[in-house]
């Protein structure tokens, strides 16, 4: 298990354009496995290949914390509804925002062994997928926030 160092807003990778995926090799399955360990440890339900510093397009998404999804050069094809919530992002620790997102989207992807594969999802899932995949394009949610951003309450120390 390793965990990667999450670059925060400020840092220019964050601003840049992804590489597709051409070839999976060992360091590409290294940095998937890293990137779910970070994602996992970070408690975010989603990380993109450039937050941790790889301009590559890879995304993992765990929305429920038993729901894994590897996308390798995802593509949204499908968009349905609207939802308006708040967001956040790993690369933004303590803040968030409103943002209306689809409720509804559909994505063409590949997997670790570059077959294809489709995730379809819905509500947080579906604004998961959209957030993570503007990632690969270099694009922060705060981008679309409508008002201001706002502070993260403190969480419950219960959960600790
Ligand atoms: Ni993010």
């Amino acid at each position: 298990m390793a965990i990667r160092k999450i670059r925060t807003m400020g840092d220019s990778v964050l601003t840049k354009k992804c590489k597709e995926v051409k070839e999976i090799t060992g360091r590409t399955l290294q940095l998937i496995d890293d990137m779910f360990d970070t994602m996992y440890e970070s408690g975010g339900v989603g990380l993109a290949a450039p937050q941790v510093g790889i301009l590559k397009r890879i995304v993992v998404i765990d929305t429920t914390g038993d729901d894994p999804h590897l996308l390798i050069n995802p593509r949204i094809v499908e968009t349905a509804g609207e939802q308006c919530g708040q967001e956040g992002c790993l690369s933004l620790p303590g803040k968030m925002g409103q943002v209306t997102r689809p409720d509804y989207v559909k994505c063409e992807a590949f997997n670790e062994n570059m077959e294809p594969i489709v995730l379809e999802g819905e509500e947080l899932l579906a604004r998961a997928i959209c957030h993570e995949c503007e990632h690969l394009d270099g694009i922060m949610f705060v981008e679309h926030v409508e008002g201001e951003l706002m502070d993260v309450p403190a969480p419950d120390e219960d959960e600790e």
